[in-house]
C-alpha cells in the first residue's frame, strides 16, 4: 500500500463517515476509514485482543455498548460474538452506518452521536462498554471529555470501557525515532531517507501523551481504575497506537 492511498483515509469526520457508509464504491473497510490492507481478515484478532480486556464479552448474558461501531468485520464479530454468548448489545452510530449492518433480535441500534444518543435508553448499566478507534473523532470535533465522563457514568460494578485503538501522535514519534520505526518508514515510503520526527512541535487535532494521560488520571481521580496498554503486536497499527482500559471498581 502507498503513502497516496493512505491519504484517502485522513481528515475523516462523523459527517464524512456517514457519506462513507452509502457510498457503493467503498469497500466495508473503506467505509471506516480503512485501507483493507488494515482490515480485512483481521477481525477475529482484533477482537480477540478486545476479549482479553474486557472479559465480559467471553461471559453469558451480559450488557454491552459499543460506541462507533462502523459497519466493517468487527462489528460483524462482535454482532456474532454477542449473540452466540446472549449479550444484549447496544449499537451507537449514525443512522447512515447501521443500516449497512443487519438487524438483529439481541441488537438495539441508536443512530446519532454519543453521548447525546445514549439518552432516553433504559437506565441499566453496562458490564463492558467499547469505544473503538473512534475518540480521535470526537477529540477534534466534539467534547472528549464530556464523552469519557459518560461513558464512566454507564458503567455497572466492576465493569469495563475499553477506549482502543488510539492513534497517539508521541507514541508514533517515538516509533518513528528508533531503529526499527526509522526501517519502517523507508520500507513503507519506498525510500532511503529517514522519516522527519518534530519532537517540539505544535500538533493541532492529534491525541498525544499528554490527552491519554491526562485522561487516564481524570478517571482515576473520579475512583475509577485506569490503564494505558499495548495493543497485541500483531495487530496492523500496534506501532502507533494504544488503548486506555477503565474499571469501575
Ligand atoms: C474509524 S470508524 C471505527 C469503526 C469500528 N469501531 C471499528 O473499529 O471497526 C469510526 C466510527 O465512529 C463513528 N463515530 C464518530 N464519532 C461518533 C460519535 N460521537 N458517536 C457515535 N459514533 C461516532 C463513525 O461514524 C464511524 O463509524
Amino acid at each position: 500500500m502507498s503513502a497516496i492511498s493512505v491519504s484517502r483515509f485522513q481528515n475523516l469526520s462523523y459527517d464524512e463517515f456517514r457519506r462513507r457508509a452509502v457510498d457503493p464504491t467503498l469497500s466495508p473497510a473503506e467505509k471506516i476509514g480503512f485501507p483493507d490492507a488494515y482490515r480485512a481478515g483481521r477481525s477475529e484478532s482484533i477482537l480477540a485482543d478486545i476479549e482479553q480486556k474486557l472479559p465480559a464479552l467471553g461471559s453469558i448474558h451480559r450488557r454491552i455498548l459499543d460506541i462507533g461501531p462502523g459497519c466493517g468485520e468487527l462489528a460483524r464479530s462482535l454482532m456474532e460474538r454477542c449473540q452466540d454468548r446472549q449479550h444484549e448489545l447496544v449499537l451507537i452510530d449514525s443512522a447512515e452506518m447501521l443500516d449497512q449492518i443487519p438487524d438483529q433480535t439481541n441488537i438495539i441500534k441508536r443512530a446519532g452521536r454519543f453521548p447525546e444518543a445514549i439518552e432516553g435508553l433504559d437506565g441499566a448499566p453496562y458490564h463492558a462498554i467499547l469505544c473503538y478507534s473512534v475518540i480521535q473523532y470526537v477529540f477534534t470535533e466534539g467534547n472528549l471529555f464530556a464523552f469519557v465522563d459518560r461513558c464512566l457514568s454507564l458503567l455497572a460494578d466492576g465493569g469495563r470501557l475499553l477506549i482502543g485503538d488510539v492513534p497517539n501522535a508521541s507514541m508514533r514519534k517515538r516509533f518513528l525515532s528508533s531503529p526499527n520505526g526509522i526501517r519502517h518508514h523507508q520500507h513503507f515510503m519506498q525510500t532511503e531517507a529517514p522519516p522527519v520526527v518534530e519532537h517540539l512541535a505544535i500538533e493541532p487535532g492529534q491525541i498525544d501523551d499528554g490527552v491519554l494521560i491526562g485522561l487516564l488520571q481524570r478517571c482515576r481521580g473520579f475512583g475509577f481504575h485506569a490503564w494505558l496498554l499495548p495493543q497485541d503486536a500483531s495487530l496492523p497499527m500496534a506501532n502507533r497506537r494504544e488503548d486506555l482500559l477503565i474499571e469501575k471498581p
